[in-house]
């Protein structure tokens, strides 16, 4: 008996996440859907095994530690290594706002879910992913999330100007980095991507994507192979800059 290949993905009971989450599914990986709420969860985890496809539950909220370190120590009863991990979970809280309007309590529940999310989550998955043979994370950023863009006249991210959400984005690119040079010799490759605007509750399906359009890239980063790059930022066309 071959054992599958196991993969969990955060925030994929819909959206991006949940097409990432199908994709792997095809791919053949055992997916754990990551979701904070149980009943949008297994209705996600119900839709894929309507698709023939492997996957259960794994209730977690990125923003709350003990959620996130007893789904660790959940999954680690299950499974003996997790291959690929995507920080899929992300919210935007009012992008109408200008950024002397923006709430710190807002700012911050941003950052908790964007950005020390995907720490907390790396951090408390990382002894699972040790142990698998090629592991590999995918940060879910975005193009608001390079400086580079959001500064070019030339590129549509410069005419958005989401104080909270962006600067989540950025950072959230920084730790992608920090995290791949310290994984590198392990073997685990670490880069962020951008799914471009897709349709999601996030921008009240207001993207030009759809979620299995969006959601390509994540694939691309989740299945490479050992010559693959890593502390890197890619979207649709190929390497973004930072
Ligand atoms: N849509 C775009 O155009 C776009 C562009 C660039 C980047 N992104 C990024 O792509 C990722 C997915 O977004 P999406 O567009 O697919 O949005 P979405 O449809 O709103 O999905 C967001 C997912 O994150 C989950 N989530 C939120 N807070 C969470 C928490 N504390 N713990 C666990 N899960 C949580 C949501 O769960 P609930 O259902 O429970 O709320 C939902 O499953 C985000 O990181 C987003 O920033 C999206």
């Amino acid at each position: 008996m071959t054992i599958k290949r196991q993969a969990l993905v955060t925030g994929a009971n819909k959206g991006i996440g949940l097409a990432i989450a199908k994709g792997l599914a095809e791919a053949g990986f055992f997916v754990w859907i990551g979701a904070r709420d149980s009943s949008r969860g297994e209705q996600a985890v119900a839709q894929l095994r309507d698709d023939g496809l492997d996957a259960s539950l794994l209730e977690l909220d990125v923003a709350d530690e003990d959620s996130v370190y007893r789904a660790a120590a959940m999954l680690s009863e299950q499974v003996a290594a997790l291959d690929v991990l995507i920080n899929n979970a992300g919210i935007a809280i009012d992008m109408s706002k200008a950024p002397s309007e923006v709430r710190m309590q807002d700012m911050k529940a941003v950052y908790e879910v964007n950005l020390f999310g995907p720490v907390r989550v790396t951090q408390a998955f990382l002894p699972l992913l040790k142990k698998a043979d090629q592991g590999r994370i995918v940060m879910m950023s975005s193009g608001v999330g390079s400086l580079a863009l959001i500064t070019d006249p030339t590129s549509i991210y410069s005419t958005v100007n989401f104080l909270d959400y962006t600067s989540s984005k950025v950072a959230l690119n920084a730790v992608t980095v920090s995290f791949a040079k310290e994984l590198e010799p392990l073997g685990i490759k670490v880069n962020a991507v951008e799914p471009g605007h897709v349709r999601t509750d996030l921008n009240g399906n207001s993207g030009v994507l759809t979620p299995e359009e969006g959601a390509a890239t994540a694939l691309k980063m989740a299945l490479l192979g050992s010559d693959g790059p890593t502390g890197g930022f890619f979207g649709s066309h190929g390497r973004q800059p930072w």
